[in-house]
């Protein structure tokens, strides 16, 4: 069991944001700050993990997560591998299990995982030595998502506790929308999901939410609003009657930001243009879509560099006569 009474992280593995007390998050955010600051220099490399191996295994497509998180590890200067599944052993018929514990074989001391199966990443923690890092679970938590969004509204907010923050779009399927409830609700974050009733899970308000299907409103009473990618791969049919419509109802416009013009917009991507949003918002001044990007390289050098710290500490105390 991890002590976290002093709400220092001391985890192995990042799983998701749930289980995180408020202290770990902000412990993991102000460390994010001072890597920011590291990523700000002429050289932007630290030793701290410095002989140590990392695999960036990946069983779904990704652009900003697996990059940022292949940056944040050679700016730690630890050593990289990636994995794909397409093109793998995978298409083979080679279980999870399998090829983890077979990457772990090569001496790997830490696994990023994203893969399509919700729960993944807690499954791999329990047969691996190594340290693991959840990078993205089917719909369950995106959990360093949350964390760099979270860095990223707290940066520019200036705090976190009573932030009002909308979510807006396909709350059903996305990973990116637990992990922000779950992160921002340890701060008591005033949140409200916008949405189509199709697209809201049953019973979502049990996490202390607000649900309403009216944008327009939402966005005049709020001070950050997260626009969630429409995933549409993750659909049957008979969700929407159409994109059209779609984004005649729920597509941010510019005529919403002139009602709040302290809004600051945000998207996890990548960005459905004239869907989720017009080119006009996700390109205009009050759009840090960009910022979350590179403060995402920031948070996970973090989230390494913490979880490899914990690897350490545990495993100083096995030691005989420690
Ligand atoms: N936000 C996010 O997870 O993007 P990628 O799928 O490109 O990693």
């Amino acid at each position: 069991m991890t002590d976290t009474s002093d709400g220092a992280f001391r985890r192995k593995h990042l799983l998701g944001l749930e289980e995180l007390s408020r202290e770990e998050v902000e412990n993991i955010l102000d460390t994010a700050k001072s890597f920011r600051e590291v990523i700000g220099r002429q050289v932007k490399k630290v030793p701290s993990l410095r002989g140590v191996t990392i695999c960036n295994a990946f069983f779904e497509p990704s652009t900003r997560t697996r990059l940022s998180f292949e940056l944040a590890e050679k700016r730690l200067s630890g050593d990289v591998i990636n994995f794909s599944a397409s093109g793998s052993s995978v298409s083979k018929g080679e279980t999870l299990k399998d090829t983890i514990r077979n990457i772990e074989a090569m001496a790997v001391d830490m696994v990023v995982l994203r893969h399509g199966a919700s729960g993944a990443p807690h499954y791999v923690a329990e047969h691996v030595d190594a340290c693991v890092i959840n990078a993205g679970d089917g719909f369950h938590e995106h959990p360093t998502q949350g964390l760099l969004d979270i860095y990223t509204m707290r940066a520019h907010k200036g705090k976190l506790d009573g932030l009002r923050v909308a979510i807006v779009g396909d709350v059903a399927h996305s990973r990116v929308a637990r992990s922000n409830i779950w992160g921002l609700k340890k701060f008591d974050a005033d949140i409200t999901l916008v949405g189509p009733q199709t697209l809201m899970p049953r019973e979502i308000e049990r996490m202390g939410v607000r649900v309403t299907h009216l944008l327009d409103e939402a966005l005049e009473a709020c001070d950050v609003v997260v626009v969630l990618r429409l995933q549409l791969e993750r659909m049957e049919s008979g969700f929407l009657p159409s994109i059209r419509e779609y984004a005649r109802t729920f597509g941010l416009e510019r005529r919403h930001i002139v009602k709040n013009p302290n809004l600051l917009v945000m998207h996890p991507g990548p960005i459905n243009r004239g869907v989720e949003m017009e080119a006009a918002v996700a390109d205009g001044p009050e759009s840090v879509i960009l910022e979350q990007v590179a403060n995402g390289v920031a948070v996970r050098m973090a989230v390494c560099f913490l979880t490899w710290r914990a690897n350490g500490i545990e495993m100083a105390a096995a030691l005989p006569g420690a």
